[in-house]
């Protein structure tokens, strides 16, 4: 009988515990309710938690501009202003690129006598504050960094163990966006020392979006909805076509994370810096809008060529990027040698789909994407138009599509299914 009442006991305590699991699985994203869809399940979301850092911001990727690709620690706040005004005359600030990011090397070498990080007085004499000001009189945002440790990667102060009254600080001067680096952690988990930020800034009543830069070390995308808006997934990235897409194949594999609310980062955008070739860019800029990357402006905007202006500025581009249905497009094929050949596809809202053809081979190739590769049934209708001749390429699509591509260049297409769609999104 005792042994029976504790076999009962035991049984009972794991039903209670999995009723627990259970009630602490993730919401499912949206994309997972559209009923009718012509898109099959390929594009898995099932790891994605819908807005589980509830601060308001990032239902579709962040879009600004940091100092960091370009100058590096050469700024000071004659820099950050002329980039606001350029980011304003070239057009980028209305396309949706509106914060304005100073990464690392804003702040003095050492904290004041009553502890505070304060802007390096030779770069940044009028103060943050005062560029916060500027910014927000031009209708864009200011973003400022720190580090999840002792210092910055550039040894200037770091905010662990001083989050309260750095992030009240930041609020103060009117600050929107944090990035937050790793540099000299002492050794402790990310999961320990980037939820006292999320919990600081979120104490001081302003809406700061905050970006996690953790390198990708500890797979954040498996903990960091819950702590971030975003979270890098990877190294840095520099201004070479090996880094580019090395890059976009480790953030590829984090997709089933993403979603409104919190983003893979792949990190900032290197168009326009001039180690890639047009093409190339044009693949760097695309994919990363299909992956629903952040799209963080990385070089001089007041300098910026027209070669960069133009892919920056790709209206039916950026719309990909910020569909709200917000499911990170992946790779669902490759072919050729070495899989050199790539299609890469992702859902959009309203039953469409986004697509690109990317060729990383060194000679221009035909890519084909099967419709039943990219997840629609093959007998379907598709209308293509392609996101950079800007305009309907086929009206009655079927069963796959082919086009040539240039080497390390690509083809980015919307397709609407031509039959009538029920979907609530
Ligand atoms: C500010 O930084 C820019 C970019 O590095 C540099 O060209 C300029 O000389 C600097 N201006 C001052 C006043 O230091
Ligand atoms: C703080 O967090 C709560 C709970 O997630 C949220 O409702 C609120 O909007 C947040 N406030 C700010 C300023 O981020
Ligand atoms: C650029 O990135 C690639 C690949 O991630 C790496 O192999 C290379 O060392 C990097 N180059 C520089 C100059 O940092
Ligand atoms: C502007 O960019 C060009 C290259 O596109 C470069 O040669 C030139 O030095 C830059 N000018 C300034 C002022 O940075």
């Amino acid at each position: 009988m005792a042994k029976w009442s504790g076999i009962i006991a035991v049984v009972s305590l794991t039903v209670f515990l999995m009723s627990l699991t259970a009630a602490t699985v993730l919401p499912i994203h949206p994309y997972l309710k559209v009923e009718d869809t012509f898109i099959s399940q390929l594009y898995d979301t099932s790891n994605y938690g819908f807005l589980q850092i509830d601060n308001g911001l990032a239902r579709t990727p962040q879009m600004g501009w940091s100092t960091w690709n370009f100058f590096a620690c050469n700024i000071n706040e004659t820099v950050i202003k002329e980039t606001a005004d350029a980011l304003i005359s070239t057009g980028l600030a209305s396309l949706g690129y509106t914060y304005v990011n100073i990464d690392d090397c804003w702040s003095r070498s050492k904290r004041n006598s009553k502890g505070e990080m304060i802007p390096d007085p030779k770069t940044f004499p009028s103060g943050i504050k005062a560029l916060a000001d500027y910014v927000h009189s031009k209708g864009l945002k200011l973003g400022v960094y720190s580090d999840a440790g002792i210092f910055t990667c550039q040894v200037r102060p770091g905010s662990l163990f001083q989050e309260k009254n750095d992030a009240e600080h930041w609020a103060s001067w009117g600050v929107d966006y944090l990035k937050y680096d790793n540099c000299y952690n002492l050794g402790l988990p990310p999961q320990k020392r980037y939820p006292p930020m999320r919990d600081a800034l979120n104490a001081t009543g302003r809406t700061i979006f905050y970006a996690l830069c953790e390198w990708g070390i500890d797979d954040p995308a498996k903990w960091a909805g819950k702590i971030g808006n975003s979270w890098r997934t990877t190294d840095d990235i520099n201004d070479t076509w090996i880094s580019m897409t090395t890059i976009a194949d480790i953030n590829n594999k984090w997709a089933s994370y993403a979603g409104p609310g919190g983003w893979n980062d792949p990190d900032m955008l290197e168009v326009g810096n001039g180690g890639m070739n047009y093409h190339e860019y044009k693949g760097h800029f695309s994919i990363w809008a299909l992956m629903k990357a952040p799209l963080i402006i990385g070089c001089d905007v007041r300098n910026i060529t027209a070669d960069a202006l133009e892919i920056l500025s790709n209206k039916e581009v950026i719309a990909v990027n910020q569909d709200p249905l917000g499911v990170q497009g992946r790779r669902v094929y490759s072919s050729g040698p070495d899989g050199c050949q790539q299609v890469w596809a992702g859902p959009l809202s309203r039953n469409r789909l986004a697509m690109v053809l990317w060729n990383r081979c060194s000679k221009a190739a035909t890519i084909t994407a099967k419709w039943s590769a990219i997840g629609l049934e093959p007998s379907i209708s598709v209308s293509m138009r392609d996101l950079w001749k800007h305009k309907v390429v086929s009206e009655n699509t079927v069963g796959s599509f082919s086009a040539r591509v240039k080497a390390h260049g690509c083809e980015m297409y919307i397709l609407t299914p031509q039959r009538a769609t029920r979907s609530s999104i």
